[in-house]
This record gives C-alpha cells, structure tokens and sequence, in this order.
C-alpha cells in the first residue's frame, strides 16, 4: 500500500471512531433509554445525504481529574451544515455518550463556530441539547463557554431564526441558551429543563418533586409556557422543526418562502355565516375558524397548551406564510390575562422581526379582573401586547367576529396601531364595554328611582347594545375598513396580504425600544 493510500486509510479509521463518539457500550446505554444519538438525530432532521460534519478531531485540552487520559473525537457535539427541505441550516447536537454531553472549553467552541457562521451565511441555527451541564471537570472554563453561546444567541436574535430542542437533560444555567432562542421544543418523557434540580429544590423549598414533574415537557408546555412544543417521540420532534421552519424566511433580510396554493384563494365558506351563536355569552371554537380560512386548514400551532385563551401559530394564505393570532371564546371567554398577553406579544415580534405578517382574529371581552392579575403585573403583561403590535412594521389584517371591548379592543392590532386592513364581520360588537356593564355605570342611580328597576336597567342596555353592539359606529369613524360577509373572509384576507406585499414602514431611528419587560 502506498504511504498516501495509508494515511488515507487512517482518515477513515479516524473517521469511523468519531462517529462512534463514546463507544459502543454508550450508544446502547442511550439506546436503551429510548434516545437517539446525536448524529442519528441530525441525520433524521436534515436532507438525506445533506449533513456536513466539522470538527470532528477537535478534543478537548482538560488536564484535570485525569481527563488527558480521556479522551473522544469531537468531544461531546457533532456540529456541522446541510439542508431542509433544500434550504441550508446550521446545526449542533450535545452527544451525551460523551461525558454525559456536557459542556467543556472546546465544545463550546464548536457550537460557537456553527453559530457564527450561521450569522454570516444568514442562515437558521438548530441545536439539539442533551446534556449534564458545565463540564465539571473544567471549572471556569465551563461557565466561559456557556457564555460564549449565550453572547451569540443574543446577537443572533432576530437575525436568524433559533430552533432548541430538548432532548434530554437540560439544566442549571445551561437551560439559557434554549430560552433565548426563539422557539423550544421539548421530547415528552425524556427531556426536562430546570434550573435547580429536584435536590437542590428539596434542601431550599423542603419541595419533593420528581425530575419530571419540575420541569417535563407537560409542565413546560402547560404550566411556564418555556416550550413552544411538545412531542411524544424523537422523530416527530425533528419532523416538527422541519416543518416549523418551512414558515420562516431564512434570516431577517428575507420572506418566508412562497409555497404553491393547492387551495382556491376565493374558496367560500358557508359556515362561517352561522358560526357565531345568538347569545353573546356562548362559545364557539377559533380553532374551525382558522381551520376554515387558512390554505387547506393547515395550521401549526405554537404554545397550544398555554395560555389556551389566545391562539398561536403559523399558517398559510395563498401560499404567503403568515402568523396567526386569535382570541379563543372557548377558553376563559377568549379574555387577555398576563400570560395570554406575554404569549401573543412574544409571537407578534418574532414574526415581526422576521417579516411574517399578522393575520389577527378578535373575539376578546376584556382584561380579566382581579387581584391575581393585578398582583401579577397584568399591565405591564398587556402592555407587551400592545407594544408588540404597535411597534410591529409587517402587513397587518384584523378581522373582528364578534367582541372587541374596551382597553382589549385597541390591544389586538387595532388600526390606530398601525393596522392596515381592519374588517369586521357585522356580528362584531365594538364598544368600550358590554351592554350590561356599561348601563350599570350610566343608569345605576336612575334604576333605583324606577319603579320597576330590572325592566329600567333592561330597556337601557338594549338601547345601549342597539346603539353600539355593531361595527357600523366604528366603521362610520373608518376605524373598521370594511365590514364583510363572513364566508368571504378567506378571500378578503388573501386580497389585503396580496395588497400589502409592497408596504414599507420604518419606525424612528433608536438604539432599541424600552418594551414594558
Ligand atoms: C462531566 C458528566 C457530567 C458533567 C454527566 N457526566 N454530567 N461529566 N460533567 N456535568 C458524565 C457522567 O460522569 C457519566 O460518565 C456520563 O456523563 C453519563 O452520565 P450518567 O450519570 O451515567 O447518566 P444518567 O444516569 O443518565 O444521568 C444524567 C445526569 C447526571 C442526570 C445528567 O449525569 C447528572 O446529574 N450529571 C451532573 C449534572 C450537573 O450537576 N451538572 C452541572 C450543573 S451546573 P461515565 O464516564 O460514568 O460514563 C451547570 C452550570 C451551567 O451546568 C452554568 C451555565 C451558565
């Protein structure tokens, strides 16, 4: 054999060693807990065939704790780019059968290079964690790489879409770097995010709690609202992010790309004339809504266990990826309380950061009342909500079904927010408050004087509802642009957005806005 046929060889064998990443043994120990490892998981997200691989001889340079005496190619990340869906993305993945996937010096140094070079390129970032944390071996210089990552997922932060998903363990401050990107995804019964573990928390708190039941998937998706999704395996996970950033542009210079309409873009639907019941008080799903208007009633939805009161999530109009936000009547009224705010504003500044436009649907009664709102900074939570549309320079359409009262009314991408197409369907009810409510306020006094009060306080509510229960008062005020049959609504929505395509705002010049946090 030749000497460059050799060292050929040797690359090969170097190769196939890296790929094992920390042997055999730990591969079937990761088997075995139903995970996959970390370049099984990278090859099922990308292009077959797409991936790659860098750094894969980079080791680590730890002479602590005999860790010169171990050593693995790659230490602990596979990191490299290929393509979704033909599209190019930068990707990591923590391999836990290398020192349980822990962060040393170098591995972060891996990560950072893809990170940087997906600044560069303009291009999205998805990172697979799974790891114990700082590698404890390496002290300082642990906590130095965490915030070496930490420093690019801020900079990076609306300029090209982060993806995190969770796939193991996750926590201590290492829980960071996922929540400062824009969207998590979490595996259901194999992953878990905490920044204390359940032993720490004992000693503080005397609290017993599993692993799971402090910082699971459920818990995440349900109760914090830190994971934007959930999936009950591996492969649904990595075919969510997949199909998560089809919507996405892939950085803040360009437009999520156009998919090809199967759907008629004046499809009528008849439903929708006979969705809204006769009384104001009874619920109807926002979920058939959004089903009925957008193409072929494909909707991803973001946060769905969270905050089930305001509707998230992505979908298409005419091929045009958008961002939907909308009340949901079926859930507390469809009412805006601090974590439905924080859930929406959140949502309308990613898809404003990365010229998405907002399609938003309006049932809302109000702000819920009280002192656990109120106690829990409702106003500065709302206030988000409303900075976040304010503020927001992509295309704009409103479509008002029924309710829109008050302080909640202007919140959800009214037009004095700069909303471009506001449209009321003409069940809407545009007032500064409900009937009841409002003749409560005018007539109290005068009822008690009547000789029959409740038949006083009835005829004045009807008189108020007749007056202001509709959409003309504000459409004579050209607060509504146009009040529109509701079946129609699918094609309305797809004219204003084609309208809109050109549209060109520029907010004041400034360092960064001071957005009530
Ligand atoms: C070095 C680690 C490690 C770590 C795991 N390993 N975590 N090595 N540093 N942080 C190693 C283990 O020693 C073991 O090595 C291998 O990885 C697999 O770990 P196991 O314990 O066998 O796996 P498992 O039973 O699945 O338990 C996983 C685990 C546990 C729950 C994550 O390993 C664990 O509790 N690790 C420590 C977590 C931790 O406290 N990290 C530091 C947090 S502080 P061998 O050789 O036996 O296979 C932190 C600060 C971050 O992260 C701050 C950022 C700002």
């Amino acid at each position: 054999m030749s000497n460059q046929l050799e060292k050929v060889r040797e690359l090969i064998e170097l190769r196939a060693k890296a790929r094992l990443g920390g042997g055999e043994k730990a591969i079937e120990k990761q088997h075995a807990k139903g995970k996959y490892t970390a370049r099984e998981r990278i090859a099922q997200l990308l292009d077959e065939g797409s991936f790659e691989e860098l750094d894969m001889f980079v080791e680590h340079r730890c002479t602590n704790f005999g860790q010169e005496k171990k050593h693995f190619l790659g230490d602990g990340v596979v990191t490299g780019y290929g393509t979704i869906e033909g599209r190019l993305v930068y990707v990591f993945a923590q391999d836990f059968t290398v020192f349980g996937g822990s962060l040393s010096e170098t591995m972060s140094q891996k990560i950072c290079k893809v990170m940087d070079m997906a600044m560069k390129m303009g291009a999205p970032v998805i990172g697979i964690n799974d790891s114990g944390g700082a590698r404890i071996q390496e002290g300082i210089n642990a906590l130095a790489g965490y915030a070496e990552i930490f420093q690019r997922n801020i900079m990076a932060s609306g300029v090209v879409p982060q993806i995190s998903g969770i796939f193991g363990p996750c926590a201590g401050g290492a829980v960071y770097s996922p929540a400062l990107t824009d969207f998590i995804l979490m595996t259901e019964g194999t992953s878990y995010m905490f920044l204390t573990g359940p032993k720490v928390v004992k000693t503080v708190t005397g609290e017993d709690v599993t692993q799971e039941e402090l910082g699971g998937a459920s818990v995440h998706a349900s109760k914090s609202g830190v994971t934007h999704f959930t999936a009950a395996t591996e492969e649904e996970g990595l075919g969510t992010i997949r199909r998560l950033l089809s919507f996405l542009p892939q950085n803040n210079l360009e437009e999520a790309p156009l998919i090809n309409c199967t759907d008629p873009i004046d499809r009528l639907e008849d439903s929708l004339n006979e969705i809204i019941p006769d009384s104001p008080n009874k619920p109807y799903d926002m979920y058939e809504v959004i089903g009925a208007i957008v193409d072929n009633g494909e909707f991803l939805e973001v946060q769905q266990d969270y905050a089930k009161n305001i509707i998230i999530g992505f979908a298409r109009f005419n091929g045009q990826s958008v961002g939907v936000v909308a009340n949901q009547p079926k859930y507390l009224a469809g009412v805006l309380d601090s974590n439905a705010s924080r859930k929406g504003a959140r949502f309308v500044r990613f898809c404003d950061a990365f010229n998405i436009p907002l399609v938003t649907l309006v049932d809302v009664p109000g702000f819920l009342p009280g002192t656990g709102q109120e106690y829990n900074g409702v106003i500065l939570h709302g206030a988000k909500l409303l900075y976040a549309y304010g503020e927001a320079t992509v295309p704009k359409v409103t479509v008002t079904l029924r309710k829109s009262y008050g302080g909640s009314h202007i919140v959800m991408s009214c037009k004095q927010l700069r909303g471009d197409m506001n449209y009321a369907w003409p069940t809407s009810e545009i007032a500064v408050m409900g009937g009841a409510g409002a003749v409560e306020v005018l007539y109290a006094r005068e009822a008690k004087e009547a000789p029959d009060p409740a038949a006083y306080m009835a005829e004045k509510e009807a008189e108020y509802t007749k007056l202001f229960a509709n959409p003309y008062n504000a459409a004579k005020y050209g607060y509504i642009d146009d009040v529109i049959e509701p079946r129609n609504t699918r094609f309305r929505i797809i004219r204003a957005l084609q309208q809109l395509q050109t549209k060109k705002v520029i907010n004041p010049a400034k360092k960064h806005g001071n957005i009530p946090l």
